[in-house]
Formats: structure tokens, sequence, C-alpha cells
């Protein structure tokens, strides 16, 4: 094919991925955003397809391989619940690290097959740089994101594993990579000489991607998944230029930038810095800290009660969280809610940045069940409405809804902006214990006058609360 063509193409799929990141950042238009997103990869793949000599082993490889993954791919989405969705993305990064990885390695040992040798058939030293930063960028998303899957899966403790001296540990491997990146790139880069370091370079990037996530708790997990989908943009990026391909560099730097983008906004909604995640230390172990015993005394409610209040109430505003998730309670909220409608009661949902466990979790949730779009509104545009609301209903919410980011500089989530439902009249939580939520905080919410526990799973109780109503 034409090269002015390929270049075209390439700069086609690249505008098609870019309104896919546009439409995906709404509800409304996410499913077109997904579309365009599938175009703009299938030109990008047709076209580096065209690119390649024909020769039965490579194209039977290669659709092997499309066959295969494509195959598992989905398998894996159609099974996967949506609770599990940032382990599950945090294992494909742990892929796209790989591959970043697996590409370096190929372009060092077979240069000529890659364009990247010079006229004595070494590699160039521009392309060295890009390799190392390749190699080095994958490797760490690489073992980041087995960490980080380890975690979320409950494969391994959430808490932070904190080990003696690991900013100094962390700082001299960061230098001794440096070192080995600048040894590289002056070495003649052959395989037999300098070019064995590339292979140390690795090694140290797998040790310190390991390193960089276990001291991180699991209340910042989901920020990290995202760093590291910047982490695997980036490498992607490296690599594009190693391959001379436009789509996968202006693919790499999109994934780079937007992974960015996103830890940035997670970082806002929790209020927490970026480095302060980096260094971890945050969060406790969170299996352990849900369903912990509280000895004061709460107001317990049943589902009669609640239908007997919200059904008199002129104003109630639902506040989802991880619970309605896990319970997957989002249909019968959304009966709870029409039955409300029918009887004139104003129905809102207030949807917190990080409410359940990745960004827009709960938006997608309510969009499955049909909520419409106009009753869903922000925190910011929201929060101030809960004082002329008669109940908040929260339903498997918890540290978005706690006082102590507010007024308790010792608690851990002190200045995260949070949903402030306290304001309504009556306060019903909906969760199975008094038990604590992701950020291990206790939520004195629980325990206030205003407040009525209905204690127990979030899809039957609103089932219930239907019945009762
Ligand atoms: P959480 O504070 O984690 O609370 C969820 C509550 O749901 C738990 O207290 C649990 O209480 C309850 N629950 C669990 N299963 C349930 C079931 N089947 N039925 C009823 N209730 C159930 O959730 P949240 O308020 O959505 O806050 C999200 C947390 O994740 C925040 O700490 C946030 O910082 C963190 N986080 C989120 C993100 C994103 S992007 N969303 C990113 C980073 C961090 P019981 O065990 O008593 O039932």
């Amino acid at each position: 094919m034409n090269a002015n063509l390929v270049a075209l193409l390439y700069l086609v799929s690249g505008v098609l991925f870019i309104l896919a990141l546009r439409g995906l950042s709404n509800p409304e238009t996410a499913r077109r955003g997904n579309q365009y997103g599938m175009i703009g990869m299938a030109i990008a793949i047709g076209v580096t397809l065209t690119l390649l000599s024909f020769n039965p082993m490579i194209i039977g490889l290669i659709a092997g391989g499309a066959l295969i993954g494509g195959g598992a791919g989905v398998v894996i989405a159609r099974r996967i619940p949506m609770t599990a969705m940032p382990q599950l993305v945090a294992a494909f990064h742990s892929l796209v690290g790989l591959a970043a990885v697996l590409v370096a390695a190929a372009a060092f040992l077979s240069p000529e097959a890659f364009g990247i040798a010079d006229a004595a058939g070494q590699i160039k030293a521009i392309s060295r740089v890009e390799m190392a930063l390749g190699a080095a960028i994958g490797a760490i998303t690489f073992s980041g994101s087995v960490i980080a899957f380890a975690k979320l899966n409950g494969n391994m403790s959430g808490a932070p594993i904190l080990l003696p001296f690991r900013h100094v540990i962390n700082i001299a491997i960061a230098l001794a990579m440096t070192g080995l990146t600048v040894a590289f790139v002056l070495s003649d880069g052959a395989a037999s000489g300098g070019g064995h370091l590339l292979w140390y370079i690795t090694a140290l990037a797998f040790l310190i991607g390991f390193l960089l996530i276990i001291p991180i708790g699991g209340a910042d997990m989901p920020v990290v998944v995202s760093m590291l989908n910047s982490y695997s943009g980036w490498a992607a990026a490296a690599l594009g230029f190693t391959l001379e391909n436009t789509a996968l560099l202006i693919t790499g730097a999109l994934v780079g930038s937007s992974g960015a983008i996103l830890s940035y906004i997670m970082c806002k909604g929790m209020n927490r810095s970026f480095i302060s995640v980096i260094l971890g230390g945050f969060g406790g172990d969170t299996a352990a800290a849900s369903g912990e015993t509280e000895t004061r005394p709460v107001k317990q409610g049943s589902a009669d009660d609640a239908a007997f209040i919200m059904k008199n109430a002129g104003r109630v505003i639902i506040v989802p969280g991880y619970g309605m998730a896990v319970a997957q309670a989002q249909h019968a909220l959304k009966e709870l809610a029409d039955v409300l409608k029918e009887e004139g009661v104003d129905v809102a949902y207030a949807i917190h940045p990080v409410a359940g466990r990745m960004p827009g979790h709960m938006n997608v949730l309510l969009a499955e069940a049909n909520v419409p779009y106009d009753e869903v509104f922000e925190l910011e545009d929201i929060n101030s409405e809960f004082s002329n609301a008669d109940v908040a209903f929260v339903i498997g919410a918890n540290d978005v809804t706690n006082p102590a980011a507010e007024d308790d500089p010792s608690s851990p989530i002190y200045g995260m902006p949070v949903l402030k439902v306290w304001n309504a009249k009556t306060v019903f939580f909906i969760k199975r214990s008094l038990g604590s939520g992701y950020a291990g905080v206790e939520n004195p919410l629980f325990f206030r006058d205003n407040t009525m526990m209905l204690l127990g799973d979030a899809k039957k109780m609103a089932e219930e609360i239907v019945k009762a109503l």
C-alpha cells in the first residue's frame, strides 16, 4: 500500500480513537464511542496487515493469535461480573506491558527485520533509547499490574506491605536503571556486546514494578490501575517510535494521557495527592474492615418503615455505592424509584466521583437499569440539594457519605469531598452490617438521630421496600 495512504488511514483511525474517548465520556454516547473505537482499531489492524510481505507462516501466526486472543476476550467479557472489572483491567494491562517487553526484545534480537539497524548492522542509538524505554515501562507495567490484580482479586492482602527503607531501595534501583540505560545507549548495542545491558534494565524494571505496588493499599488500587493504564500507553508509544508505526504512537499517547488524566481525576475525587498515592501506605485490608461489630446504639428500621416514610416524602435522593454493585440491586432500585414517582415523589440520584470501584461504575449500572439520565446528578450539582430533601436513600454506599471527611482532621479520608446526606430530614442506609467501607474508616453517620439503618442485602431490601410500597 502507498505510504501516503497508510499514513492517511492511520490518521483516520487516530481521529476515530479520539472520537471514541469523547463518546465514552457520557453514558448516552458511550455505545457510539465504543463503535468508533472498534472501527478505528479495525482500520489500524487492517492497514498494518497490508504492510506485511505475504508469507503463509506469518499470516497463520497472526490469524491464530487473533483467534485465540479474540476468543478468550469474548469469553472473558461475557462472563466477568461488573464488580470484578477493576482486576480484569489490571490483568489486561499486564498483557500490554508484557507485549511491550516482548516487542522490544524481538526488535533487539532482530534489528534488521524491524528496520532499526544502521549500515554496519548495529541498532541505531535512537532506537536503543526507545527500546530501553519500551522494555522498562512495559516491565514495570507488567509486574505492577500483576500485583494490582492479586490485591484486587483477593489473592493477596489488600493491606499495604511496607518494606523498611523502601524509598531508598526504589531510588537506588531507579538510579541503577538510569545508569544502565545510558550505558546501553552509548554501547555498540550488539547482543554480544553492550546489548546485554537491556536484559538487566528489564529485570530491574520488573523488580521496581513489584516494589512500587506492594506498599499501596487497597483503597488506592483503582488509582494505581489507572496509572498503570497510563504507563502501558507510554510503553506502546515508545514502541510506536521503534516500529515507526504512527497508529501505535497515536494510540499509546492517547492511552498514556487519558490514563494520567483519569488518575488525576480520581485523586481529586478522594482529595489525595498523586505523590502520596505512589508513596503508598494508605488504606487497610478491606475484607477485614468490613463486617466489624460496633457496640454503640443505632436506630434500625424495616422495609415497612422505609416504605412509609418515603411514600410520604416530597423529595428522595438516592445515593448508590459499591454495595449496590455487589448486590446487583440497580434493577430493584429502579423499580423502587418508579413506584415512588407514581406516588408523586420527586426522585433524583446523586453520584460521587469515586463511588464504587472504578470511575463511572454507578453510572454504568444505573444506565443498565434504564434510569433516565436526567435524574442522575454529579456531586457538585446535587450536594446543596440534600437540605431540601426529605430522604437520603443510601444504598450500598459508605465512605462517600462519611462526614469525618469534613470534620475529623485525623481521619484518613479527611478532605475528600463527600455527599452531605446528613442534611436530609431522614437518612436511610441499606447495608449488611455497621462495618466500614473500602477505606476501612468508621462512618459516624450510622449513629446519628436522623439516620435509620436498614440492615440487609441491598437487592433484597430494595425489593422488600417495593413490596411494602
Ligand atoms: P464503600 O465505602 O466501599 O462502602 C460500600 C458498602 O457497601 C460497605 O460498607 C458494605 O457494607 C456495603 N455492601 C457490600 N455488599 C453489600 C450488599 N450485598 N448489600 C448491601 N450493602 C453491601 O463504597 P462507596 O461509598 O461506593 O465508596 C467507594 C470507595 O472506594 C471509597 O473509599 C473510594 O475512595 C474508593 N475508591 C473508589 C474509586 C472509584 S474510581 N470508584 C477509586 C479509588 C478508590 P456491609 O459490609 O456492612 O454490607
